[in-house]
């Protein structure tokens, strides 16, 4: 039996963490990487074997109220070897050592048995959506109003604080810390009522958060978050949200796969309705 360690992860691990997602055919980017690991360096852990790293598992905490897993991952020729299961027993066990009242996660159809094992329940789907390449808006996206949306350069403190308390009605519970952070790799417009995020991804741009309080807000950030986007593009919804889903569908992006978002305690639910794209499936 090889020698297996349970570790927390660092900046150092970026790279190979990159390969092990890349290679599963996830999109996250070394900034991805870098910023789940710079965030949560006591909750993000991987596991070394045959002198490498093979498996990793991430959790976010929002507080206490909630905490979300994600970056779930074993090198294919590592698999069912208990990897996984050890690594979410961890995350589980931080997060009970922090008083967490919901744990979530979004998960694949690989991932879903496991997490059902230890206690998860499915709350909701989840859906990817891609659009091979973003064409230029047509004419009705030059209203007026399209270009009110405030184009901020990365690096400039995002999302404001009107952004925030928008996210925190819709998400259920603060998450400024990430934003703030994904802020500073991502393009982001603002408004009064709503901001949408668009950041470079391993295999195609990757839109979101995106939170409006209506359709029409959430139809001119989202323009304009992709106005100057080349590339593929890649959305991830909640397909509850009838109004996200026909925008994906009049952009011309189509649905890629489904996925089932679980949770393990407390149910949380919150204002639903306004988040038209989510900030990963590792993030919420
Ligand atoms: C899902 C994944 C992380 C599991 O990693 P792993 O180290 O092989 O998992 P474990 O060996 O700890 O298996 C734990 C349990 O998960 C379930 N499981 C694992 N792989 C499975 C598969 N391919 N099909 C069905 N169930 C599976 C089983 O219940 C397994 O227990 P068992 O083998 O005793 O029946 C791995 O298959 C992977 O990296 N997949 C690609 C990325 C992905 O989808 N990640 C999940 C994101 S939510």
């Amino acid at each position: 039996m090889a020698v297996v360690e349970i570790r927390r992860l660092t900046a150092e691990d970026v790279a190979t963490a990159v390969e092990i997602s890349t290679s599963a055919g996830w999109n996250q980017t070394a900034a991805d990487w870098s910023a789940l690991i710079a965030l949560n360096p006591e909750t993000s852990f991987g596991i070394d074997c045959e002198g490498r790293l093979v498996s990793t598992a991430t959790l976010v905490c929002y507080g206490d109220r909630l905490a979300w897993v994600g970056m779930v991952l074993t090198r294919a020729e590592f698999r069912r070897q208990g990897f996984a299961r050890l690594l979410l027993e961890r995350v589980l066990g931080e997060a009970e050592a922090r008083g967490v009242r919901t744990v979530k996660l979004d998960a694949t159809e690989q991932g879903a048995p496991l997490y059902a094992a230890l206690g998860f329940i499915a709350e909701q789907p989840v859906e990817r959506w891609v659009m091979p390449k973003w064409v230029v808006p047509g004419r009705d996206d030059a209203s007026p109003r399209a270009a009110s949306a405030r184009a901020l350069a990365p690096g400039a403190r995002v999302p404001d604080a009107l952004a925030v308390e928008l996210d925190t009605l819709a998400f259920g519970t603060d998450r400024e810390t990430v934003l703030l952070r994904l802020g500073q790799s991502s393009q982001t417009l603002t408004a009064h009522d709503g901001y949408a995020m668009r950041r470079d991804g391993q295999r195609a741009a990757y839109l979101g958060p995106c939170v409006a309080r209506t359709p029409q807000a959430a139809k001119r950030l989202i323009h304009a978050a992709l106005r100057h986007n080349e590339g593929p593009c890649v959305w991830d919804l909640l397909p509850e949200n009838a109004n996200a889903v026909r925008l994906a569908r009049k952009l011309g992006f189509t649905p890629e796969r489904r996925l089932v978002r679980m949770f393990r305690g407390e149910p949380l639910r919150a204002k639903e309705g306004w988040i038209y794209a989510l900030a990963g499936f590792e993030l919420g």
